[in-house]
């Protein structure tokens, strides 16, 4: 049998250490996001000088991939530093909402940061409320609570939030506990809370501009120079890197991308990266974070994202109407003899798109009978996108 593994490892790699191209990884040098950094630690300072006084919550918006999430964990590391230096008990602890969807998921894993061993069942989440409370009262502990993708918990855990918020109110004088840190891409997603936990969120909100051009250079750079060897890639491909990721916006993508390009010159055993890995790597890759939501979605939702695709791409518009993309999805239905969704369920699955930054929806009549939506899609190719879905249909055993 032949021993690829042998041959891999006999070739010369074009990476120093692939795993800080890695989206989660957050490097210890964020450029361009000094003055947030800066911002969130005035912001956060009362919390050292005057321990458990006060009770800080903020929200950071801004489009994806703009470093949101990075930013925001690396200020969770500056924080802590700064309150060990000085003996202050603080922890940190950062949730993503998109994977812990109710309010029980989410007390269970801030309860299991302050106690390893706590059981998993057999609390409603009022009383994890207060035995989270009481926690941080013995141990004289303030918690700063980041609650990333926060708008995945608005349908289903508002009570939570507002919750969270008032957590420290109870009584006069009693310490504050508790600080809190949204993220949002949207703000809009916001208005589903109750009036007074959106006022509460909304007092201090940082906001997370687009990086220019110059600035994704720089980061992309950066992130290439720590992750591959000298001179895989010359600055020119860069600047096309950078002008491929600038319209996106989105840093996540030209980190997918350079990685790409590597391995496709390490699998052309090129001594350097070139144009056409560019090319070729830029080719079918979607941007991420839709790839990634695509592979969680049931197949359902994933007929209705295709009915909708391919309504858009064969009619060379821009928006397709609800009707129109129901009716592609009946007859996709049929041909798979399986049953379709009631036009509640579709309008649902459509809110959850939205919310996924896949489509956007222009609601022309908001009447429970007469909803009428026109539904775009405008950040990606609707090629790959479609491809991408019949891919993973495929992978579940559809074809279509
Ligand atoms: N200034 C920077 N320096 C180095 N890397 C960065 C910088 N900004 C973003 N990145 C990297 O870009 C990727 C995307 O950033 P991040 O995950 O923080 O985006 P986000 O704003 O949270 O996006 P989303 O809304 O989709 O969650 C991450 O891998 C992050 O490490
Ligand atoms: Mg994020």
């Amino acid at each position: 049998m032949i021993d690829y593994f042998d041959e891999l490892l006999k070739q010369p790699s074009l990476f120093k250490d692939e795993s800080k191209l890695d989206i989660n990884f957050v490097p210890n040098n964020l450029l361009h996001r000094e003055k947030e950094l800066y911002v969130l630690s005035q912001l956060f300072l009362v919390l050292i000088t005057n321990p458990n006084s006060t009770s800080r919550k903020i929200l950071i918006t801004g489009k994806t991939g703009v470093g949101k999430t990075a930013t925001v964990k690396f200020f969770g590391k500056m924080i802590i530093e700064a309150a060990v230096k000085r003996h202050i008990f603080i922890k940190h602890i950062h949730v993503n909402c998109r994977k812990e969807r109710t309010s029980y998921k989410v007390l269970i894993k801030i309860m299991r940061t302050i106690n390893n061993n706590f059981p998993k069942r057999g609390y409603s989440p009022q009383e994890l409320l207060e035995i989270i409370l009481e926690h941080l009262n013995n141990q004289e502990l303030h918690l700063l609570i980041v609650l990333d993708e926060l708008s995945y918990l608005i349908n289903d855990g508002g009570d939570l939030i507002y919750s969270l918020t008032r957590i420290n109110d109870d009584s006069i004088n009693s310490k504050q506990r508790v600080s809190i840190i949204g993220i949002v891409r949207d703000i809009t997603c916001l208005s589903k809370l109750d009036a007074s936990t959106m006022s509460t969120l909304q007092r201090n909100i940082i906001d997370f501009k687009n990086y220019s051009k110059e600035e994704t250079f720089d980061i992309l750079k950066f992130r290439a120079k720590i992750s591959l060897i000298d001179n895989a890639i010359s600055d020119e491909l860069m600047n096309s890197i950078t002008e491929l990721v600038h319209n996106k916006g989105d840093i996540r993508y030209g980190l997918n991308l350079i990685w790409r390009a590597c391995k496709i010159a390490e699998r052309k055993h090129l001594r350097h990266i070139n144009t056409e890995c560019i090319r070729l790597g830029n080719q079918d890759l979607i941007p991420f974070s839709p790839q990634d939501i695509l592979t969680y979605l049931n197949e359902q939702k994933l007929i209705f994202l295709l009915s909708i695709t391919r309504g858009l791409k064969k009619s060379g518009k821009t928006q397709i109407s609800l009707a129109e993309s129901i009716n592609i999805y009946k007859i996709i239905c049929e041909n798979l003899d399986i049953d379709c969704r009631s036009y509640s369920q579709l309008w649902n699955y459509l809110q959850e798109f939205k919310r996924d930054n896949i489509i956007s929806v222009l609601v022309q009549s908001e009447s429970f009978k007469g909803r009428k939506g026109l539904i775009e899609i405008a950040e990606f190719s609707l090629i790959k996108l479609e491809a991408e879905i019949i891919r993973i249909l495929k992978s579940k055993g559809l074809s279509i």
